[in-house]
């Protein structure tokens, strides 16, 4: 499965997905890599890879397809996308909670784990989801959760929420590389679990 992956960050998850390719634990390649803009840092690591890349926010999509791309994974992306309906549940986004509490427009890095702390929730995590034209809406994949402690700091929890993250989303990419997500009514179903352990 050819894989775009659109950035706007330092890059960790395009690196986590790059390495993971790597070491075939990835049922995809990283095929091409946009950021919306130049320099963004995490673009190096398409460099190093030798992965096609290219910035901007507009005409994201013609890119994608002139690179044969089956699934689109925003990686840190923070500028709204809107969604062709042929890419319709064909484009993940992860997001540094638990959909739909701290996510929204605006609710993005820090000031999301600073919301949570603020709120003084025991848990957070983190969500996978399919994009739709909303910020943070789509169809819900996987969710991760993580224990909110009384002395976190948001750098502190933020880092826990993306060690889920770094399993949630490849989770996430295999099973739709392998068939098994299926949306009904906005809610995503996995199919053949029961006889097919996810690996
Ligand atoms: C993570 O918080 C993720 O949830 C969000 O972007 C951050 C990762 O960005 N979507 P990056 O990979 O470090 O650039």
């Amino acid at each position: 499965m050819k894989i775009g992956v659109l950035i706007s960050g330092t890059g960790r998850t395009l690196k986590n997905l790059i390495d993971l390719a790597e070491q075939k634990l990835l049922y995809g390649r990283v095929q091409c890599v946009v950021a919306h803009e130049s320099d963004v840092p995490g673009l190096k690591y398409a460099s190093e890879a030798e992965i096609p890349h290219t910035w901007g926010f507009r005409n994201v999509f013609p890119f994608l397809e002139s690179h044969s791309v089956d699934l689109v994974v925003l990686a840190g992306w923070l500028k709204f996308l809107e969604i062709p309906p042929k890419w319709t549940n064909r484009v993940m986004n992860i997001h540094p909670s638990l959909i739909p509490s701290f996510c929204g427009k605006g609710m993005y890095g820090h000031y999301v784990h600073e919301a949570v702390i603020a709120s003084g929730v025991k848990v957070s995590g983190c969500t996978v989801h399919f994009v739709d034209n909303e910020y943070d809406h789509g169809p819900i994949i996987l969710q991760r959760p993580v224990t909110v402690h009384d002395e976190d700091t948001s750098d502190v929890l933020a880092a826990r929420v993306f060690e889920e993250e770094k399993y949630a989303y490849p989770q996430a990419i295999n099973m739709y590389a392998k068939g098994q997500l299926e949306v009904i009514n906005r809610r995503v179903k996995f199919k053949y679990c029961a006889t097919q352990p996810l690996d």
